[in-house]
């Protein structure tokens, strides 16, 4: 079965072998997708067994967002409104979602993460990373990660996200913990480990000890880093070889430099800069340094409850300095760069056939239409 996505007015492909700049702009253009892999990319009009005629519409690779905490349940409105109101953001939080993450069944956490993942899905995005973190003891980790695999390969074991209550003033023994048991049980539902390293969380030498357990264990690494103020972060997940390190919103001239020297991805999650009214990280500076970024939505109940990659471009656009081509590319090519896939975040021969069509001519609508719903189709 072919099916031929066609009269599409310009396509993203994040090929530059195939197009115009780094996103290989092809105009006029149609994509043939056989079994789920785009087959061709070339001039409208190919043939296939199904069409989907977009009428000069702009088309680009689905989004790829690399860092959410969908599964969970509780209500989190009164803590936004009191940070609006001048509190700040301080992590704590995690504990109100995590004793209602412990007490909801599995059907209703399953019914919440399906219908975050429709919401996610209609508005782009077509490969999405799923943490744990609201489990905070062994049963409900490997729980809440055996509800992620339903509904992604892209899973993340981070029971270093706080320090539960019941292991306060015990913090040793809660890292041996997640080194150890909670490892074990996580393990086998997840992908990569990861860890919260900041103050009030984990300091560096916890955050190293899960890592390398982690690494053990055969999981990819990544890390929570530079998030509420300057820190270990950066330069722990460059030495430790982790995939990506996320947040990144404090970053000194070395974190700068370190993250351009390695292969480690500068993951930005600015809708959290938002909700939690923290300053915006400069891009530009990690860019022109040479580094590699993504950007993501967090989607999670405390600091930033958005499944909108499309609002996160436009941030980034308007308080991040970052060109409107190199936002969607990070949205992309850097959110797939950062789960270390080179089958998603682009329309090339091989790769994934996961499209999603706008309803707008270009991808900078994405950034000039801030808050419209502009995804008019999203083609898996
Ligand atoms: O990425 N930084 C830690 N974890 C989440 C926040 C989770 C919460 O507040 O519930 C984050 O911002």
């Amino acid at each position: 079965m072919t099916l031929v996505v066609d009269r599409i007015g310009l396509l993203v492909t994040n090929d530059p072998g195939l197009g115009e700049g780094f996103l290989g702009l092809v105009r006029d253009a149609s994509v043939v997708v056989a079994d789920g892999q785009v087959v061709s990319v070339g001039p409208a009009g190919q043939v296939a067994d199904e069409r989907i005629d977009v009428d000069g519409a702009c088309v680009l690779p689905g989004f790829v967002d690399s860092h959410t905490h969908l599964v969970f349940t509780g209500d989190r409105a009164e803590e936004f409104t009191s940070r609006m109101a001048g509190r700040p953001y301080d992590g704590g939080g995690i504990r109100v979602t995590t004793d209602a993450t412990r007490a909801a069944s599995d059907d209703d956490l399953r019914a919440l993460t399906a219908s975050r993942m429709a919401e996610l899905r209609a508005a782009g995005t077509t490969t999405v990373e799923v943490k744990s973190g609201y489990g905070l003891n062994v049963d409900d980790e490997a729980r809440t990660l055996r509800l992620a695999t339903e509904v992604t390969d892209e899973t993340t074991f981070l029971g270093a996200h706080l320090l539960p209550a019941e292991y306060e003033g015990r913090v040793d023994d809660y890292i041996d913990l997640v080194c150890g048991p909670m490892l074990e049980a996580c393990a086998p539902h997840s992908r990569w480990i990861d860890a919260f390293c900041e103050t009030g969380a984990f300091d560096v030498d916890q955050c190293r000890a899960v890592l390398d357990a982690g690494r053990a264990a055969g999981l990819g690494l990544r890390l929570h880093g530079n998030q509420l103020g300057h820190g270990p972060g950066v330069q722990l997940a460059v030495e430790s070889g982790c995939a990506s390190v996320d947040h990144c919103t404090y970053l000194s001239d070395s974190d700068v430099e370190a993250l351009a020297g390695s292969d480690t991805v500068a993951t930005f999650l600015p809708a959290t800069d938002f909700s939690t009214r923290q300053p915006y990280p400069d891009a530009r500076r990690v860019i022109d340094a040479g580094a590699t970024v993504a950007l993501a939505t967090n989607c999670n109940p405390g600091s930033s409850y958005t499944t909108s990659m499309s609002f996160c471009i436009a941030l980034a656009v308007r308080d991040m300095n970052m060109t409107i081509d190199e936002a969607v590319q990070a949205a992309t090519l850097g959110g797939a760069v950062a789960l270390r896939r080179t089958d998603v975040g682009r329309l090339s021969p091989g790769s994934a056939g996961h499209l999603v069509v706008l309803e707008a001519p270009s991808h900078h609508h994405l950034a000039y239409r801030p808050g419209v719903p502009l995804v008019r189709q999203t083609i898996t």
